[in-house]
Order: structure tokens, then sequence, then C-alpha cells
């Protein structure tokens, strides 16, 4: 092997008649009859090496062969490309490397798909040869970003004071809010450990321990449903602070934030971000996670429906409405996909009307009268040419059906801009949710997230209107980062645990050793994680989490190259002393 004496992607003109050494995959061939040219590729980039029957001195009938992806180690020189020849879209691109011999170092097998072009192959196809995938421009691109990420993070928070701490993987199981992934022992017949589904429970327990600032880049795990930005194995940016409110962890987070944009991709996020609560985001955009780079805003039209013909609002609890400019160009099929759309979201229907000659027209139009279009269009500044869409019910359905919609009708008309990056933090949560299966409240964060402090009285009396000390960061519609003060008096806890349907007993089975440690001397403290793995989605453009996981599993929580999960043998089981059931159920 000719070992490299430069990357793919490092010659230029200056390197013109030096003898160089390349090593590298077979990119594409081009045969012209007694030269044939092939684009040589590792990550660093690409460069054009020429074989010329007249100069070459090994055997051209095997370059011939070459196919994609053979993996090649070239000797040769670098010569000027004839002037039509430049590529100004290549970095090596004035330059060619005529060869003088070759060894091909590796020859593939026929491939499952074409490397160059992702789209030439379903998902799965591509999850299974996952290896090839990652020879993509795209996929090395995003990877590459994602290390880099690791280090504006690491650099950062070190050179503030933060402490990188490993917490266990395995721990024992506590109720989060997901379901865990449990590793039955060997040792302990019967027992399991839980994987995290976040380091929770240890970062609280460093703070009480005296380590003030900690981080981890850490893997959590939640065995729950999976979209488009979940993953049953993630990465987070664990945090916690001693000795802090709101606004410490606000300001540390914010120029982390800003580090890593400014680093990653040159742009200059706000000083300071802006805040919404969760009741005006709700009220607002339809969303605890708006994605505020555009504006349709949910519009009140209560007064208006009610004072209208149309009664089927009348009784609804709410009534909102989103107004699209331009939008009376949508045909009666795509308002019916709309309808469907919103039908996913609980919604009965979707009403419309849209702007015409200073009125309103078609949909439910015929409702109102003309003074009640006019006022209701003074309200909503619906103009001619635009549609109203609204819907009515319970406020929690038509927020987040408006909300969802909202979001569907900017991925249409393409009103987000995906170079403009919108951090913003939504405060003030509710403490708890009613769980209407289970008749019980649950926490909306987590159960050691405090309780706003002018609320505390109100634990007794009326928990649903309990705020908490929590804390979203979402950015372009994700929710980029969470977190909260958390309590520091075991009494509250031990309250929040009793409110959350947990008896005293049970609590302390489960987390006994945090509620044991707080009587210890336990610091005010507070903390923050953000899903690594979205904050690259968002620097890399991407809208697919697993475009920036090297090994990501499927939606159905399955890696296809490795075929995990998969049976193990009797053996195995029996030292477990697990046996598993024919039917699940
Ligand atoms: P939370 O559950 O909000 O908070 O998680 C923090 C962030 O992690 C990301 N995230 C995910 N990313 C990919 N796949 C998933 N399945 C997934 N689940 C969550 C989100 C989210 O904002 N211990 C608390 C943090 C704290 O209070 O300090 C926690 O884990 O971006």
């Amino acid at each position: 092997m000719y070992k490299r004496t430069h990357t793919c992607g490092e010659l230029r003109k200056d390197h013109i008649d030096e003898t160089i050494h390349l090593n590298g995959w077979v990119n594409t061939v081009r045969l012209h009859g007694q030269v044939i040219f092939i684009d040589l590729r590792d990550r660093y980039g690409k460069t054009q090496i020429v074989f010329n029957s007249e100069d070459y001195n090994g055997d051209f009938v095997a370059v011939k062969k070459l196919s994609m992806e053979d993996v090649l180690s070239i000797k040769g020189t670098v010569q000027s490309r004839s002037e039509g020849a430049v590529n100004p879209d290549m970095s090596t691109g004035e330059i060619e490397v005529a060869v003088d011999s070759m060894e091909l170092l590796s020859e593939t097998a026929p491939l499952p798909f074409v490397i160059t072009d992702r789209e030439s192959a379903l998902e799965d196809l591509r999850l299974k040869y996952r290896y090839l995938e990652l020879r993509t421009d795209e996929l090395q691109k995003n990877i590459l970003t994602r290390h880099k990420t690791y280090q504006a993070v690491r650099s950062y928070l070190s050179d503030n004071n933060f402490v990188e701490i490993e917490t266990p993987t395995l721990m024992k199981s506590t109720p989060e809010g997901a379901r865990d992934f449990l590793v039955p022992s060997r040792i302990h017949h019967g027992k399991f450990y839980a994987l995290p589904q976040s380091p929770q429970l240890y970062k609280q327990i460093l703070m009480i321990s005296g380590f003030d600032r900690y981080f981890q880049i850490v893997k959590c795990f939640r065995d729950e449903d999976f979209r488009a930005d979940r993953q049953p194995e993630f990465t987070q940016i664990d945090v916690e602070m001693s000795f802090v409110d709101e606004e410490d962890i606000y300001s540390n987070m914010e120029g982390l934030t800003r580090h890593i944009f400014k680093e990653l991709n040159d742009v200059d996020l706000p000083d300071p971000f802006p805040r919404i609560t969760y009741a005006d985001a709700l009220a607002k955009y339809g969303s605890d996670k708006p994605d505020t780079r555009y504006e349709l805003f949910l519009n009140d039209v209560k007064e208006f429906t009610d004072r209208s013909e149309f009664n089927a609002f009348k009784s609804a609890e709410s009534v909102k409405a989103i107004v699209l400019p331009g939008g009376a160009k949508y045909s009666r099929k795509i308002i019916d996909g709309l309808t469907d759309f919103v039908k996913k979201y609980k919604a009965k229907g979707l009403t419309w009307m849209k702007g015409e000659n200073g009125k309103l027209s078609g949909g439910i139009a015929k409702f109102f009268d003309e003074n009640l279009q006019s006022d209701l269009i003074h309200a909503t500044e619906i103009k001619d040419g635009d549609i109203i869409f609204i819907i009515g019910d319970e406020k929690t359905v038509v927020e987040p059906a408006l909300g969802a919609l909202r979001v569907e009708i900017a991925k249409r008309e393409g009103l987000a801009d995906p170079n403009i990056y919108k951090p913003l933090w939504v405060t003030s949560f509710p403490m708890f949710e009613y769980d209407e299966v289970e008749n019980r409240y649950t926490a909306m964060h987590h159960p050691f997230t405090a309780p706003h402090q002018d609320d505390i009285e109100k634990l007794e009396t009326d928990p649903a209107s309990v705020l908490s000390r929590g804390y979203d960061l979402t950015m372009n519609g994700h929710e980029i980062a969470g977190g909260s003060i958390r309590i520091h008096s075991p009494e509250i806890q031990n309250k929040v645990f009793s409110l959350l349907g947990l008896s005293l007993e049970d609590a302390k089975e489960k987390f006994g050793f945090l509620v044991e440690a707080l009587t210890y001397g336990a610091p005010p403290h507070g903390g923050i994680a953000f899903g690594f793995d979205r904050l690259v989605m968002i620097l890399t453009g991407s809208n697919n989490i697993r475009d920036v996981i090297a090994f990501p599993k499927t939606t159905s929580a399955v890696s296809l190259m490795d075929d995990a999960p998969n049976t193990v043998s009797s053996q195995q089981l029996n030292e477990l002393g697990i046996q598993i059931k024919p039917d699940k159920n």
C-alpha cells in the first residue's frame, strides 16, 4: 500500500508536479477510451485521478474493471487541469492526479443502493447497510457537526466551572414519566436494574455532595412511542447547579446555546432569549413549543361565533381561528385534507371562510350577517384572498388542534425560514396534569420540580392551579431542553409525592435515597437537560433525528444493521432465572 501523503481534500495548485500518494474510495468512474477519470473520496473530500493508458505503469484492463466504492491506494503526480476542466465546486477542482501506479486495497461486493443518492433506497435498506449510508456527504457532515458540538459544549461548560461527572447506567428502576428499559441481574435472581431515563436523581445527589456545577453528555433510555424527533436511546447535555434560581439557569444556558450556535453555524442568537408563559404559548400559538419564525397567531373568535347563526359552537368552551394570508386559493380538496388532519388532534371538524370583496364567503359565511362579518374582518384583519380556519370545542382540544394546523400550514406554505433560529423559553408550567385514565395527578415535569413560591399553600387547597418552577427551552418548534428548580425541602418533596398518589412508603421505596439525602443539608439547586440529538438536528438542518445519530433505531425501536433486539440462548436465560412466556399476554 502507498500510505497517503495527502488526504483527498487537500491538493491544490501549490502541489503541482509533486509526486503524491492518495488512499480512498472510488466515488465515480468515467471511461473515455484510453483515459479513465475517477473521483477518489475520503472524509476530507474528493480528488480527480486520471489513468492514461499511455503513461500508466500498471494493468490498464484492471483499472477498467474498477467500480464505485472499491478502495484504492495510488501513486501519481499532481497536474493542473486544462482550463475547461476546472471544477469550481470542488475544493481540489483546479488540479488532478496523473496516476503512475495503483493498488486495489479492497474490492466491493455489488452495492445494495447508490451511495451518491440517498433517495435511491428506502430508509430500512439504508439502515441495514448503515455503514454505507454513513459514507454519504450528508451523513459525514452531520456526524462531524455532532462531534464539533460535543467539543463546543465541553469547552464552554468546563471554562465556566462545570465539572463533568459520569453517573451509573445500571440503576434502580424509578418512575420518571416514561417506561424503563430493564436489565435482569444474574447475581440477584428476580431483581432488575433499569437503564436511566435521565440522570436526574444522581445529579441532584451530586449537588447535595457539594459539586455545585455538574454536567454530563449522557445516554438516556426511554421505552416510549417514537416520532421523528424521538429515539429509545438518546443523548442529553445534562446540567445541574447549586445556589441558583431560574435567572442563573437561563443566563448560563443561553450562554452555552449562543456559544454552540456561534461555533458551529456562525449564528448570533439574541441576548437575552425571549420568554413566554405556558398559558400564553398555548393561547397564542396552540403549542408549548411554538415555532416563532412565522406569525399566524390564534385569535379568540368566540364572541363572533356566539353572535352568528352558526349554532355548533354556541356551547363550545373555546372558539379560535387562524387567518392564512393568501389562503383563499385553497381548494375544497385541500380543505378536506386539513379537516382530516385536525381530526387527528381530536377536533370534530374544521370550519372556514374566505375573504372576498371586503366580505366573507364560502364555508360558514352564510351564518354571519353583514355587520357581524365586518366586525370579524376588523378583529382578525382578514383581507380579500385570505382564509380563516375556525375550531370550536374544549380549550384543550381547540388550542393543540389549531397549533398543529398552524405548523402544517406553515409547512405547506414554506413559512419557516430554515436559516433562522428562534430560541424561546417557556415558563410557568402547571405543576400537575390530571390523568383521566388513572384518575390522579401526574407531574408535568417530574416529581422533583419545585412549586412556585407563591403557590405552596395551594398545594393543599387547589393543586390543579399550582404553577411550577419548570422551564423548557424551545427552538423553531422543537423542545430542545427542559428543566426546573428542584424541591430541596424533604417536607415539600413528601407533600408532592402524596399529591402524585405515592404513599410515604411508596415514595421511600422508589426514591428513598433522594428523600433521605435531602435531609442532610441540601443546597437550593436546579438544572436542565438539552436533547443533544435534537440540537444537532437543528444545527444540521435535518428534520429526522436518525440523520444525526451514527447508529439509530427505527420508529419500532429496532436496529436493522445489527438486528437488535434479538432472542438469547436458553443458557443465558437460565443463568438469569428467566422464562419467556409463549404469549406476551
Ligand atoms: P426531559 O424529559 O424534558 O427532562 O428531557 C430533556 C430533553 O431531552 C430531549 N428528549 C429526547 N430526545 C430524543 N428522544 C427522546 N425520546 C427524548 N426525550 C427527551 C428533549 C428534552 O427537552 N431530567 C430532566 C431534565 C431536568 O429536569 O434537568 C429530563 O430528562 O429535547
